[in-house]
């Protein structure tokens, strides 16, 4: 027996008469009960509510009907003119099935109407097909591709670049590494930390163990008792102040300009106030850098729609909050921050892995709606800094996977969202993995 979710009720009745027209037996099964189902479709992805609801459902949906031996198909749009509708599940099916190998997960993406896509899927179900989107009749693996080293031309351009994330952290070392090689370029740095002074009666230091202790030293000789919490967001904010100040030395120092605005890009009506006056005196934003995005590992059956949300609000909602307040048209380059946990899944990341497996999505739709620009989704291998912290590092190590160093990640990506081959959209960069 086949059961199909009414996630999106009606092509879920479709697909039920194509696969009994087909002569499978076949049922519509509500996803919040209990099946018998050897082979349980999942139509969630196809439904047109919000994006991060939509992704949480699937997720939820998973926990829900996972069973060993059964296998679960999602489907989800691989295309859509709306950046809305498309999904990330090739990310979630290939972290699934490493944190459950006993049940058999796959992503099927269906390209154009997803009707014309049933037949494929009637065909597919006794081929056993892998993760695979669908064309037409055709069904073809997505492509990505490893990112060559060097350039393969040279070319100089000034650009107005806006780039999420770009204060702190690897994208900021991208950036510096672009402000060097277009050194008349303007950079709009958005980030939520606040740009704060440091005490002039501390020394300067980058460990945050030290600063810790240095403030709370500093309290008790001032006869006040240091409030740890209180103690401890200090210390992170006044560390992240001075990188974004260090980054916007070393942009300047490249001989381009360089602007911080305070800005979550989540919050669409803070971005466009931010940007408002920005655009207004930079002129138009014909570079697009989004590296904004947060973590929050955990496994499938333990997530909560907060961490989802708090995945997928500067990752996925940032990216459309950013599309929304510029002129896509004057976009020359667009490079997305996206993930390998994207491309093989990864224990504990299914929200990450999904985000940044719409990313990629929507790298694959902008070089489409952008055919003279260079669009780069960036699935990155875990780098030597930013969100890697020791104990990331350590487990990392332990798989025998090698961290991307700051100078390598950052020359690769200027080299690639500058002189890139612009029908090589998705790229690899980092060791490959698979558990
Ligand atoms: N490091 C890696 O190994 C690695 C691997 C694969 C992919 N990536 C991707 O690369 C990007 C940068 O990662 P990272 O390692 O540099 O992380 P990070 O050090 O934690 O930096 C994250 C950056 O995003 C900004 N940010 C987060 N939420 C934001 C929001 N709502 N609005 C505006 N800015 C926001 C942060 O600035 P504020 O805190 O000031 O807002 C910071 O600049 C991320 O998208 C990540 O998924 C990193």
């Amino acid at each position: 027996m086949i059961s199909v979710t009414e996630g999106a009720p009606e092509l879920a009745s479709g697909l039920v008469q194509a696969l009994r027209a087909a002569g499978a037996k076949a049922c519509l099964q509500d996803s919040a009960n209990a099946v018998n189902a050897a082979c349980v479709i999942m139509t969630e992805g196809l439904s047109e509510g919000s994006i991060t609801e939509r992704h949480w459902q699937v997720l939820e949906a998973c926990c829900r009907l996972q069973l060993e031996g059964r296998k679960l198909i999602l489907l989800e749009r691989a295309q859509a003119d709306e950046l809305t509708h498309v999904s990330g599940l090739q990310g979630l099916s290939r972290t699934l099935s490493q944190e459950w190998p006993a049940t058999d997960i796959v992503t099927w993406s269906l390209e154009g109407r997803e009707e014309d896509g049933f037949p494929s899927i009637v065909q597919a179900l006794s081929a056993g097909v892998g993760n695979v989107v669908f064309a037409g009749k055709q069904a073809h693996e997505l492509k990505v591709m490893g990112a060559p080293v060097r350039s393969r031309r040279a070319q100089s351009e000034r650009n107005a670049w806006f780039v999420s994330g770009g204060g702190r952290g690897v994208t900021a070392a991208c950036v510096i590494r672009l402000a060097q090689m277009q050194p008349g370029s303007v950079f709009l740095l958005a980030g939520r930390s606040p740009i704060v002074e440091w005490p002039h009666h501390l020394p300067m230091m980058k460990d945050i163990k030290s600063l810790r202790m240095a403030l709370i030293e500093d309290a008790r000789s001032r006869g006040l008792k240091p409030v740890l919490p209180d103690i401890d967001r200090q210390a992170k904010a006044l560390l992240a102040s001075a990188e974004i100040r260090q980054t916007l030395n070393a942009i300047e120092t490249a001989g381009a300009e360089a602007v911080y605005l305070m800005a979550d890009v989540s919050d669409a009506d803070g971005l466009q106030r931010a940007m408002q006056d920005a655009v207004a005196q930079y002129g138009p934003v014909t570079g697009l850098v989004h590296g904004a995005g947060v973590l929050a590992d955990s496994l499938a059956d333990k997530k909560t729609p907060r961490e989802v949300q708090r995945v997928f609000r500067p990752k996925v909602e940032g990216l459309l909050n950013i599309l929304a307040c510029l002129d896509i048209s004057r976009l020359r380059h667009v490079g997305l921050f996206s993930s390998a946990a994207a491309v093989f899944g990864n224990v504990g990341q299914s929200d990450y892995a999904m985000a940044n497996a719409w990313l990629n999505a929507v790298a694959r739709e902008l070089s489409h709606q952008l055919p003279d620009a260079i669009v780069k989704s960036f699935c990155w291998g875990p780098w030597e800094g930013g969100m890697v912290d020791d104990t990331l590092a350590a487990h990392f190590a332990q798989r025998g996977i090698q961290l991307i160093s700051l100078e390598d990640g950052a020359r690769i990506f200027a080299d690639q969202i500058l002189f890139g081959e612009p029908s090589e959209t998705e790229l690899v960069i980092g060791d490959e993995w698979t558990s």
